[in-house]
């Protein structure tokens, strides 16, 4: 195709605002896909997506439109939504030349429409702003739209205004989508060059790598090769998505189409790189190129020690899939043996296990969410810690911690309640501004606050309507300290955590107090004792059982959530022996899970 005929796009939009169902109206509106075919979010391929209504993978579809006798091909490329991907977001955004700001006319503009929208601007991307959801009663188009114009300029009355649903105004928007996104430029002549975008694992094909051709062209059969690593694959197929997987005669300047070469893992197809041509390379690889970074870990273990290997090859498997995951073998004394795992963020965490859950029916536990401290010792050494059994023994000089930008968007009646907890958790104030009725407040605030339950309260203290975006923003040093969980003296290690110091006293009392509900009263009293280092910072005793009431007292102060996996578990009991003290593994869950 000439470039001159070729729109590349991507929409942007807050989790909900219709971003799906639009793009599966576009696909009925250029009879991409046949009215009889459609089916809703049609580009949503993982079932998990489809339940929870999030869109996890981005995903390329070419479309045809013709303007006043002159026929386009428009590329739509999907983005995901949420924050722990915005690295496969920027991506997407770079391999297009505009986006359709999406807001929901009810909703009005939320954290993630800000986030997306600042990723848009900063890869120079063209911005089509558009209302949504014009057919609900509850919209409000008159406001949302000067919201926008205030934020991107322009005059409201230009805002096109659609619904996904009904199909409203959709073909207007694809007339401007060709007449205001530029073509894409490039040099057809010059040695290939073409961003991966995504890269996806297909158990038939394996993985499928989504480009944009930037430079030169690509052909069926010629060997390709990754700038990052250096290693080289044949292109056993070149195509498109219409949506489905046409095979073409190659790929060139300003397209976008997959590859595939036969490569079993994402690994080796990674987001960012650039892919050229083995016979000519290029000299210079695309900018933007790094590698996925964890960001939080987590421990997980399987509820039934046999289970482990059944663990360990799904990890192996979900790998293929997933460049970002990282795990190692872990083994603790309170949970068996289990992995450490990292993740990009909290979604990404629960998204792995809960298809761990699904797909390879497992019943796993997670520990607490960590972050990565790095750790300076009084003999100068350096330790990177994203375990709290890993942290150093002995004289700490100095804890970094990482910071994250965080962006709260809210109606403005919140702030006093969101500002009291952002300060509870350790933010510092870096801005605050108001957009009509509501309110965006900046922090900077210890990612390591963030994943430990701060959404779930920001919810609450909101009643649901703030909405949360956070990027990194580097690393801070912090007086943290790790606080110890003993049971009759010996160290139960799921239960160590590193907290800020003013909070260190919280943790402890809040953990000896949990255990001592859940664990059985034994034939000696056991001390449960919380500390940082040798210095005891709370306490609490299982007191001894007298024999005779020995029956009565197994069950009696044990909490209804321990009754519950007890239950599931059909009185399978499993004793964990930490020093003397004999402890039903549930007692431990019961306790990391909380309440
Ligand atoms: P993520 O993939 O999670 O980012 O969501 P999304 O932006 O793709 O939203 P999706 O298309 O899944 O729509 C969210 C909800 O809004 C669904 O319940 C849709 O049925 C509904 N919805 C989408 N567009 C419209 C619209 O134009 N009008 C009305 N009334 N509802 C809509």
């Amino acid at each position: 195709t000439d470039p001159a005929r070729i729109r590349n796009f991507c929409i942007i939009a807050h989790i909900d605002h219709g971003k799906s169902t639009l793009a599966d109206r576009m696909l009925q509106v250029t009879g991409t896909v046949p009215d009889r075919e459609m089916r809703a979010q049609y580009l949503d391929r993982m079932d998990i997506e489809r339940e929870r209504g999030i869109t996890i993978k981005s995903q390329a579809v070419r479309m045809h439109w013709d303007v006043d006798g002159a026929a386009y091909a428009l590329n739509m490329i999907d983005t995901p939504g949420h924050v722990d991907f915005s690295y496969e977001v920027s991506r997407s955004l770079a391999a297009c030349e505009g986006a359709i700001l999406l807001v929901d006319a009810a909703q009005g503009i939320e954290a993630q429409t800000l986030a997306n929208l600042y990723l848009a601007m900063e890869n120079d991307l063209e911005i089509i702003p558009v209302l949504n959801k014009i057919d609900l009663p509850a919209a409000d188009p008159e406001r949302v739209s000067r919201e926008i114009a205030d934020l991107i300029g322009g005059s409201p009355e230009d805002i096109l205004k659609v619904s996904g649903k009904t199909g409203m105004g959709v073909e207007e928007l694809l007339d401007r989508v060709i007449e205001r996104i530029p073509a894409p430029v490039g040099d057809a002549d010059a040695p290939a060059r073409a961003m991966i975008f995504d890269s996806v694992y297909d158990s038939y094909r394996g993985v499928v790598t989504y480009v944009r051709m930037i430079d030169g062209s690509f052909s069926p059969r010629e060997k390709v090769m990754m700038m990052s690593t250096g290693s080289d694959h044949e292109a056993l197929e070149i195509g498109v998505s219409s949506p489905e997987p046409t095979p073409t005669k190659g790929l060139a300047v300003g397209e976008v189409g997959y590859l595939i070469t036969g490569v079993k893992d994402v690994r080796q197809s990674k987001v960012g790189d650039t892919v050229t041509s083995k016979r000519h390379p290029a000299t210079e690889a695309l900018p933007g190129y790094t590698d996925p970074k964890p960001m939080v870990f987590s421990g997980l273990y399987p509820l039934d020690g046999s289970d482990y290997p059944v663990l360990r090859e799904a990890l192996d498997k979900l790998k293929l899939e997933d460049a970002a995951l990282q795990y190692e073998p872990e083994t603790s004394v309170a949970l068996g043996f289990g992995f450490r795992c990292g993740f990009l963020g909290l979604l990404h965490l629960e998204i792995i296990s809960e298809r761990l859950r699904r797909e390879f029916d497992l019943d796993l536990i997670a520990t607490a969410p960590s972050v990565i401290y790095q750790v300076t010792t009084e003999d100068g050494s350096e330790v990177t810690v994203t375990n709290p059994s890993e942290y150093p023994d002995g004289k700490i000089k100095s804890v970094r911690e990482p910071v994250v930008k965080t962006a709260i968007l809210a109606p403005k009646d919140y702030v006093g309640a969101i500002m009291e907890l952002c300060q509870s958790r350790r933010g510092s104030l870096l801005g605050m501004e108001y957009l009509g009725e509501r309110v965006e407040l900046r922090y900077s605030m210890p990612l390591g606050e963030i994943v430990f339950d701060f959404f779930d309260h920001l919810k609450s203290r909101t009643q649901g309507y703030a909405s949360l975006d956070y990027e990194p923003m580097g690393e801070q040093e912090a007086d943290l300290v790790k606080v110890d969980i003993l049971l009759q003296g010996d160290q139960v290690d799921a239960f160590s955590a590193i907290v800020h110091r003013d909070n260190a006293y919280h943790y402890g009392t809040m953990m000896t107090e949990r255990l001592r509900k859940l664990i059985p009263r034994q034939q000696f009293e056991v001390p449960i004792q919380a500390a940082i280092g040798a210095r005891v910072i709370a306490r609490e005793t299982i007191r001894a059982i007298r024999k005779d009431v020995l029956a009565k007292c197994y069950g009696g102060d044990i909490s209804r959530k321990r009754k519950l996996l007890e239950k599931q578990k059909e009185g399978k009991k499993r004793m964990k022996m930490v020093g003397r003290v004999e402890v039903p593994q549930e007692a431990f869950i019961a306790a990391l899970s909380g309440d």
